[in-house]
């Protein structure tokens, strides 16, 4: 076997695995639109018990007491910003928005940092502190809403860009498998 014919073949191999793994990648985010979708269906669904608050429905059973003081602002403020901010993530997953709508990918990336450091995360963690599922519940909606906020900026901060060439993120990096293409498809 000569090596231009070792190289073809490595080569060969390379490029199936890129093809699987990017099939891999369509996989996993269309699960992951699919359970947007599903999630975001079925709070709208709950509405009905939320608008006016019906105080028999299994969430708001038992909140009577304190339901109309500043519970009740974080409590139309999360359930309006959740799904706003799962369907914005949706939209922004997709290759193809971003690469036709470059500008208004940056734009709904930015609302959507917006909602969930100023609507979502504050009202989770206020709604955190009348958990009725007990304390061990309240501190991990308190920490998830404390690691969303801070979760945030950095994936900003990791997007921003980096050069004054004007590239911006998800620039196409070689994987290692595509390096080492290159590399022995330069080499004779
Ligand atoms: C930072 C992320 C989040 C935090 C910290 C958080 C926190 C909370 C807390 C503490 C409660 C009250 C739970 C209880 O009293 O037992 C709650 C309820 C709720 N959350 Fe979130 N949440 C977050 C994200 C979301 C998202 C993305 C959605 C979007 C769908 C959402 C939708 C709701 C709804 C609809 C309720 C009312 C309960 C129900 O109908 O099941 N939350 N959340």
């Amino acid at each position: 076997m000569t090596r231009s014919h070792f190289t073809a073949a490595l080569s060969g191999v390379f490029s199936m695995k890129k093809i699987r793994t990017n099939a891999l990648q369509q996989l996993a985010v269309f699960l992951t639109c699919a359970l947007v979708l599903k999630i975001t269906l079925n709070v709208i669904v709950s509405y009905r018990d939320y608008l006016p608050p019906n105080f028999d429905s299994d969430f708001l059973r038992g909140r009577q007491l304190y339901f109309f003081g500043s519970y009740r602002w974080a409590f139309y403020m999360h359930i309006a910003a959740g799904p706003c901010s799962l369907v914005l993530g949706m939209i922004l997953l997709s290759e193809q928005f971003r690469l036709r709508f470059s500008c208004w990918h940056r734009r709904l990336g930015r609302i959507q940092t917006a909602v969930i450091l100023l609507l979502l995360t504050p009202s989770g963690l206020w709604m955190a502190f009348y958990s009725h599922t007990g304390a061990i519940a309240g501190s991990g909606f308190a920490a998830l809403a404390v690691g969303t906020g801070v979760c945030r900026p950095c994936a900003r901060a990791r997007t921003r860009p980096r050069f004054s060439t004007g590239i911006r993120h998800r620039r196409p990096v070689a994987s290692s498998s595509e390096r080492i293409d290159q590399k022995t498809i330069r080499s004779p």
